[in-house]
C-alpha cells in the first residue's frame, strides 16, 4: 500500500505520508481550509494553510464536496483537539472521484429519508460505531462458547417444520415441495449436542410478525447454545456467564464507541456476577402493582417487561411460564404439570426480552401431547422425536437475538440501527 490508515496515523508522526478517503465535512476560514476525511478506520483533520500546501489545492479546495473520495498529501502532528489526537498538515490533495449532490447532509433527515438511503446513511460516523460495536459482540460471543468447550454447528436456513409457532413463519416453495425459512436452530442443536454434548449455532433466524416494535426484527440473528445433561439451574448459569463476558469485553474493548454514541455505561458495568431469578408468578405480581389490566397466566408484552426489569439493576430471569403460552418443546416441571422449566432473561433500561430458553421436554410421551396440543405434524417432528427415542437425557440451552443485544448495549431507541440492512414489517430495501 502506497498509503496509511488514519488508524494508524500516530505511527507516522512528522514523515509525509498520503490518506485515501472521502470528505466528511470541509469548510474554510479566510487563509485555513479545514477538510475532514474519513477512510472506514477513522477521521482525520486536514489542515491547508495558504502559503504553506500546493496552490492549486488550496484553490480548488472547493471541489471537495462531501463523499468525493480523494488522496490527501501532507505530515501528520499530534492535535488534542483533533479526532484521534492528530491532524495532518496538509499538502495537497487529488480528487479519485466527485460526488455531487450527496443527499444525507449535516442537517436533520427523518428516519424514513435515512432508511431509504441506508446505503449511504453507514457512512455516518453513529453507524460506523454501531457496526463496531456489533462486530465486537459477534466477535465475543463466539470467543466464550469456543473457549468454553462449544462446538460451532450450524443449522439450516431451509426448515420443513415450525420450531416458535406457525404464526410467524415463511414458506417458500423447495422444488415440489414448501419449506420454512428458520425461526430457530433450536432443534437441530438437540441433536447435535446430543452428538458433541455442548453445541452452538449463530445465524440469521426469520419471523413474519406483522408488528412494528422498537425490538423486532424480520430477520435477525440468533446465538443458540445446547447443552446435554443440563437443566434449567445450569441453563440460567451459562447465560449469566455467557452474557457478563460479553457486555464487559464490549464495554472495555469498545468504550470510545460507545462513548461516541453517548451511552451512559454505568448500568451495563453492573452486567455480571449472579443476575435475580424471579419465578413467572411473583413477575405477574410486580406487573399488577403497575398495570392492573395484566391477566395472569398470559405472555408479557412490551411494558410488562419494563415494568419488572425497572425493579433490579441487573438483567433479571423470569422462569416457570406456563406450559400454554410456551412453545411445544418446553419441559413440564415435575412439581407442577401447569408450569414449564422455561426462562426468558430481560435486559435492565426497559430494553426487554433478551434472551429466551429453557429445559427442553425429554419424555417422548409429553413431547408427542406437545405436538398434538399445539396442532404440529407428528410426521414433521419423526427424526425430532428419534432424539427421545435413543438415549433421551436432560438438556437445555437459550438462543439470545444479536440485535437486541446490540440495541440494549449501545442504548439505541430501536434495532434497526443495529444490523447494516435491517429488514422489517413494511421494509425489505434497500
Ligand atoms: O424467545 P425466542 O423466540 O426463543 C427461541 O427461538 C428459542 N428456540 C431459542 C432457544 O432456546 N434456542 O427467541 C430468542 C431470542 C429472544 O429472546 C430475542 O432476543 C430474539 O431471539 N428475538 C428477536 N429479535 C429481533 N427480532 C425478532 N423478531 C425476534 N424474535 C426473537
Ligand atoms: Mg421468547
Amino acid at each position: 500500500m502506497d498509503h496509511v490508515l488514519i488508524s494508524d496515523l500516530k505511527k507516522h508522526l512528522g514523515q509525509k505520508v498520503k490518506l485515501k478517503g472521502w470528505v466528511y465535512n470541509s469548510r474554510s476560514s479566510g487563509k485555513i481550509k479545514f477538510l475532514l476525511l474519513r477512510d472506514g478506520s477513522g477521521l482525520c483533520q486536514s489542515i491547508f494553510f495558504k502559503g504553506e500546501c500546493d496552490t492549486n489545492s488550496f484553490e480548488n479546495f472547493s471541489e471537495l464536496n462531501q463523499e468525493t473520495a480523494v488522496v490527501v498529501t501532507g505530515v501528520p502532528r499530534e492535535e488534542a483537539r483533533s479526532p484521534g489526537g492528530v491532524e495532518l498538515g496538509a499538502e495537497s490533495f487529488e480528487i479519485i472521484s466527485q460526488s455531487v449532490d450527496y443527499p444525507i447532509t449535516p442537517k436533520d433527515h427523518g428516519t424514513d429519508f435515512l432508511m431509504n438511503h441506508r446505503h449511504l446513511w453507514l457512512r455516518s460516523k453513529r453507524q460506523h460505531a454501531i457496526l463496531r460495536v456489533r462486530a465486537e459482540i459477534v466477535a465475543a460471543i463466539r470467543d466464550f462458547f469456543d473457549g468454553q468447550g462449544f462446538t460451532l454447528t450450524d443449522a439450516p436456513i431451509f426448515t420443513p417444520n415450525a420450531c416458535e409457532g406457525t404464526s410467524t413463519l415463511f414458506e417458500t416453495q423447495y422444488f415440489d415441495s414448501k419449506a420454512y425459512l428458520s425461526q430457530s436452530g433450536q432443534l437441530y442443536m438437540e441433536a447435535t449436542a446430543m452428538a458433541l454434548g455442548k453445541v452452538y449455532c449463530f445465524g440469521p433466524t426469520f419471523r413474519a410478525e406483522k408488528s412494528k416494535t422498537r425490538r423486532h426484527l424480520i430477520e435477525f440473528w440468533m446465538v443458540e447454545p445446547e447443552v446435554a445433561f443440563a437443566d434449567l439451574k445450569d441453563n440460567m448459569e451459562l447465560a449469566e456467564e455467557f452474557l457478563s463476558y460479553v457486555v464487559q469485553r464490549t464495554l472495555k474493548n469498545k468504550a470510545e464507541e460507545l462513548k461516541s454514541l453517548e451511552r451512559d455505561t454505568s448500568g451495563l458495568e453492573k452486567v455480571k456476577g449472579a443476575f435475580p431469578r424471579i419465578h413467572y408468578n411473583e413477575a405477574c405480581e410486580i406487573i399488577l402493582k403497575e398495570n392492573p389490566k395484566f391477566v395472569t397466566g398470559d405472555d408479557f408484552g412490551g411494558t410488562d417487561e419494563t415494568i419488572i426489569s425497572s425493579k433490579f439493576d441487573k438483567p433479571v430471569f423470569v422462569h416457570n411460564f406456563p406450559k400454554k403460552i410456551k412453545a411445544f418443546y418446553m419441559k413440564e416441571d415435575h412439581d407442577n404439570s401447569a408450569e414449564s422449566l422455561s426462562v426468558d432473561l430481560l435486559a435492565t433500561e426497559g430494553y426487554g426480552e433478551l434472551i429466551g430458553g429453557g429445559q427442553r421436554e425429554d419424555d417422548i410421551q409429553k413431547l408427542l401431547d406437545g405436538i398434538k396440543e399445539h396442532e404440529l405434524s407428528e410426521e414433521d417432528f419423526s427424526w425430532y422425536l428419534d432424539l427421545r427415542r435413543y438415549g433421551s437425557v436432560p438438556h437445555s440451552g437459550f438462543g439470545m437475538g444479536l440485535e437486541r443485544c446490540v440495541a440494549w448495549v449501545c442504548g439505541l431507541p430501536h434495532v434497526r440501527e443495529t444490523i447494516a440492512f435491517p429488514r422489517l414489517y413494511g421494509r425489505n430495501k434497500p
